[in-house]
């Protein structure tokens, strides 16, 4: 009798085992944007238009609260290792071409675990993660194919970087674009746009659609400089900002690039079994085109303007498509929620911050995430010019809060619907919706000075408008403790000062010189 339910009962097993493994793995695409804000797309609202994007996520889940890291390598490292910033010792701004570091090798990155799962493993756009030496190299860390730019800032028709070099800081321009490990050089005048939406669609076209496969397509678009070709501008003589406007032709190209890639994949019938993601990597450069309105701040910033980023995921594989998702969602949360859905394992890597979040997107289940650290920077400067920001700055009062986190130190943390800053968070102003009339909106010598600790409810206050530290004294207590703890955790700081060596010549190109 024991025999016979024993034997039944792993009758059950084999069965449901096989039923799992027999159901084919869906192929997973990826495509990350580069600088794109919360009101450059068309279904927020934009002047810019974006029919596949919005085409695309009306047909599956748009994440509306969903957040990615405020600026390029930190967005990238996040995704690449469901880690965040602090545990990988890269809480400090983006790697700068001649700074010889790279994400730790001893991180075991998604393409890795997705090859472990079976999938073939192809990149088409830009690393940002590192290249001093060939270790760090994407094809050395996951990916069977490569091409594409190890820095950023390129120039969209030459892909040539610009950047100062050690110890005079001359400025080198030098080649930045690979295929694989090999410097690329037929590409001059090809638009970068095309060229990788191109490069994806020929992997599409070759690949045998019996393996799964996992593709990585990181646009050069939107960031700056602010080029592309006049046709895709056209359509935007309305715009007066010139800014807005050639940015306006870039959405528009990354968009066309967007839709292709759709189309390949549909050609060669992988469309219906697969997942495909967006999202941008940051808020938007308001110094460059990009718009977050009504959000506050932007790129290089904790406030929603640089966090709170655009994402859906599209594909008929999706329960419940035409949905949007107001749950909170993290680009950390990634890694374990494609590993999943690949049928692979997280084994091998260290302890991750994300969660595997498919049944929230899938089938509408509440998010395991309640809690979310933005980032913690003890070395914190914001480059860029940010109106009013120096007497704003300056007039800000010591923390009535006691605490052991140092709250002058740039952080910011979010538990359920509470959002705390600390530290000076970046440019803080609401800029304009553009195309307004800028005198209507808030002036930036009108704003309040900030504080060194500040509350927010970011359900009845998502613009960050209204400060309630006073009022909650126990919520700010809790998160100052959460932060305590976090910064218990992080990893040194790891920026190093760029090395001479890494000059490329030239006649050279930017690449691995250790
Ligand atoms: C070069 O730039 C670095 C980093 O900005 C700076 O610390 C250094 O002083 C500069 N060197 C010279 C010679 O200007
Ligand atoms: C690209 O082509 C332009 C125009 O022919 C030329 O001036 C430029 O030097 C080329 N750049 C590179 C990196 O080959
Ligand atoms: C999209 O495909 C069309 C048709 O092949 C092509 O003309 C266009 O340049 C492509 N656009 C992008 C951004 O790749
Ligand atoms: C997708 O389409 C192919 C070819 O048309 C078919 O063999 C396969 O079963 C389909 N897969 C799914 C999940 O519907
Ligand atoms: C995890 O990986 C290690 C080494 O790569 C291997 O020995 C171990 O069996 C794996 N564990 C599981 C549960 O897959
Ligand atoms: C607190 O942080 C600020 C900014 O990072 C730093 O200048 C200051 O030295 C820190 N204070 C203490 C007591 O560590």
């Amino acid at each position: 009798m024991r025999m016979h339910v024993r034997r039944q009962l792993s009758f059950w097993v084999v069965v449901s085992f096989s039923a799992v493994f027999a159901a084919p793995r869906p192929h997973v695409v990826f495509i990350l944007a580069d600088d794109f804000g919360w009101y450059d797309v068309g279904y927020h609202g934009s002047e810019i238009k974006t029919p596949n994007l919005d085409r695309l996520s009306a047909k599956g889940v748009r994440l509306e609260n969903y957040y990615v890291q405020p600026l390029c390598t930190p967005s990238r490292n996040q995704l690449m290792t469901g880690r965040y910033q602090i545990h990988t010792g890269m809480q400090h701004q983006i790697i700068w071409p001649c700074q010889p570091y790279c994400v730790p090798l001893d991180e075991k990155l998604l393409p890795e675990l997705m090859r472990e799962a079976g999938y073939a493993t192809h990149m088409v756009g830009k690393w940002h993660l590192g290249m001093y030496k060939k270790d760090c190299l994407p094809t050395r860390r996951g990916f069977d194919s490569f091409f594409g730019y190890l820095t950023g800032s390129e120039d969209y028709f030459t892909h040539v970087r610009c950047s100062p070099v050690p110890p005079g800081n001359l400025t080198r321009c030098a080649l930045d674009l690979r295929d694989g490990e090999e410097v690329a050089t037929a590409y001059n005048g090809s638009y970068s746009t095309e060229l990788l939406s191109q490069k994806a669609s020929n992997i599409i076209r070759k690949h045998n659609s019996n393996k799964p496969l996992f593709m990585y397509v990181a646009m050069q678009a939107v960031h700056d400089p602010l080029q592309v070709p006049e046709r895709y501008v056209a359509p935007y003589s309305f715009i007066k900002d010139p800014h807005r406007r050639r940015y306006a032709g870039m959405v528009s190209a990354m968009d066309e690039a967007v839709g292709n890639i759709t189309a390949a994949l549909q050609q060669n019938g992988l469309w219906n079994n697969t997942v495909l993601i967006f999202s941008t990597d940051n808020g938007g450069q308001t110094l460059s085109g990009g718009s977050n309105w009504p959000l506050r701040g932007r790129k290089w910033s904790l406030w929603e303007g640089g966090v709170r980023g655009v994402g859906f995921v599209t594909g008929p594989l999706l329960k419940r498509p035409g949905s949007v998702s107001r749950e909170l969602i993290h680009i950390s949360d990634w890694l374990p929620t494609l590993v999943g859905l690949a049928g692979g394992s997280a084994n091998g890597t260290k302890p991750l911050d994300g969660f595997n979040v498919w049944n929230t997107i899938s089938k509408g289940f509440a998010s395991p995430r309640l809690e979310l650290l933005h980032n913690i920077d003890p070395m914190y400067v914001d480059i860029a010019p940010c109106p009013g920001q120096l007497q704003r700055v300056a007039v800000r009062g010591h923390s009535k809060v006691e605490s052991r986190f140092n709250v002058s130190t740039h952080a910011a943390i979010r538990f359920s619907n509470w959002k705390l800053l600390t530290g000076y968070p970046g440019c803080d102003v609401w800029f304009p919706r553009p195309g307004s009339d800028t005198t209507t909106t808030t002036s930036s010598s009108k704003l309040q000075p900030l504080k060194p600790v500040m509350l927010f409810d970011m359900e009845k206050d998502p613009e960050e408008r209204s400060e309630v530290s006073d009022q909650f004294p126990a919520v700010v207590d809790y998160l100052l403790g959460r932060l305590e703890r976090y910064q218990r955790t992080a990893l040194p700081i790891k920026f190093p000062d760029g090395d001479p060596t890494c000059d490329p010549g030239p006649e050279g190109a930017w690449g691995p010189w250790a």
